[in-house]
């Protein structure tokens, strides 16, 4: 008898730059403080990249300490999907930029712009190209530069690293504290997953995933300027009104992602025949603790049953989930075996839930 062909992830790797920023090193360009942050997200610190770093070479990185994991090389990988969304170049996509740096040249890549629920919709698409028998093994990548979104001049970039004494320009903290709801929340990082068909029947492998899209909700979280619908897609003007920073409607973000997140992890647990007694971790999207303590509670998870690593990372978009697995693996938080459950909602509005056995 055929047994029915899963997908299984096969290995994690992550990557963080090395320049780590404290709540109390952005209070030097902007009116924030530690007091303010860690109550209402959570947040110490976050990574920062270096100018001229882009998400395909931090994406690299974690590809190959996934592939490094499972010992396996890039010519043994089928298909790469790249999640972002802040891609190196307005086009192409960050994927074939990532193949071409392992050395790949025939291997096809696919770009997925879905913002923080990129890599959830990521596992849902190797999953469907794995079970449908279009490849056995995926490389998926996440990878975030938020500080290209960040348009300060070199001179604010030294006063926060401490490389020249401050005050920082007054013009410029002006400016950048009329952004600090969203400046404090985002950081830079990459995460991957090596993806592959399992045929044996042991049970492992995802059971379901659960996806929604909301685009009457497109304007909760967005970025006004740069794209085609402006003639030109940027303009002098456009950076003068801080056009291309994200537009966040915090609040309204807080209470949708409290909501639908838990629903989504319900439904897919549901649909799948288990239940939340089962459920070994639930992996959440990491853009604010506070929204994660609240699906949790919602749910009734105790605290040995989640990861957070808001607290060190930030919020990294399409790298969160893949760098909170890899992050619950090496702690042994997550075993072989283990149900495990990952939910992330994000700009679009997009959301939704997967459920795997490790
Ligand atoms: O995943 C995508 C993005 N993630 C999210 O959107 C996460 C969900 N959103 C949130 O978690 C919350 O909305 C935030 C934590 C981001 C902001 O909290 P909030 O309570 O919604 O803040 P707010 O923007 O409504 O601002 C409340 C007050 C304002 O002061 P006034 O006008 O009441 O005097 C802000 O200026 O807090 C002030 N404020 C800050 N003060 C110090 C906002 N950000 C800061 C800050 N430091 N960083």
């Amino acid at each position: 008898m055929k047994t029915e062909r899963t997908t299984v992830i096969r290995s994690s790797g992550g990557y963080v730059p090395p320049r780590v920023v404290t709540n109390g090193m952005l209070a030097r360009i902007m009116d924030t403080t530690d007091e303010w942050v860690v109550p209402r997200t959570g947040i110490r610190e976050r990574r920062y990249v270096e100018p001229g770093v882009g998400p395909a070479e931090i994406g690299e990185k974690a590809a190959r300490a996934a592939l490094d994991a499972a010992g396996l090389a890039p010519s043994d990988i089928d298909f790469v999907i790249f999640a972002t969304m802040t891609p190196d170049h307005y086009f192409p996509g960050s994927g074939g930029l990532l193949a071409a740096r392992l050395g790949m040249t025939t291997t096809h890549a696919l770009d997925i712009r879905m913002q923080c629920a990129g890599f959830l919709s990521g596992l849902h698409t190797a999953d469907a190209f794995i079970r449908s028998g279009a490849y056995r093994r995926v490389l998926l990548v996440g990878a975030e530069v938020h500080t290209g979104l960040m348009p300060w001049p070199k001179g604010v970039w030294d006063v926060l690293y401490g490389e020249v004494p401050g005050p920082c320009d007054p013009f410029w903290y002006q400016k950048i504290t009329q952004l600090r709801d969203r400046a404090v929340l985002f950081g830079d990082g990459a995460g991957a997953l090596v993806l592959e068909a399992n045929e044996s029947g042991d049970g492992r492998g995802f059971l379901g995933f659960v996806m929604y899209t909301d685009g009457l909700n497109w304007d909760k979280l967005y970025v006004p300027g740069g794209g085609c619908k402006s003639r030109p897609y940027f303009t002098p003007e456009m950076f003068e009104r801080m056009g291309t920073v994200p537009i966040v409607e915090g609040r309204q973000v807080f209470r949708l992602a409290s909501q639908l997140m838990p629903q989504a992890v319900q439904e897919v647990l549901s649909r799948c025949g288990k239940g939340l007694d089962d459920l070994d971790m639930l992996l959440m999207h990491q853009a604010n603790l506070r929204i994660n303590e609240a699906v949790q509670k919602v749910l009734g998870l105790p605290d040995d049953r989640v990861h957070n690593n808001i607290q060190k990372y930030g919020n990294t978009t399409a790298a969160t989930l893949p760098l909170v697995y890899d992050e619950a693996v090496k702690l042994g938080k997550v075993e072989s075996g283990d149900l495990v459950c990952f939910t992330a909602l994000g700009a679009g509005l997009h959301w939704g839930a997967g459920l795997a056995v490790i």
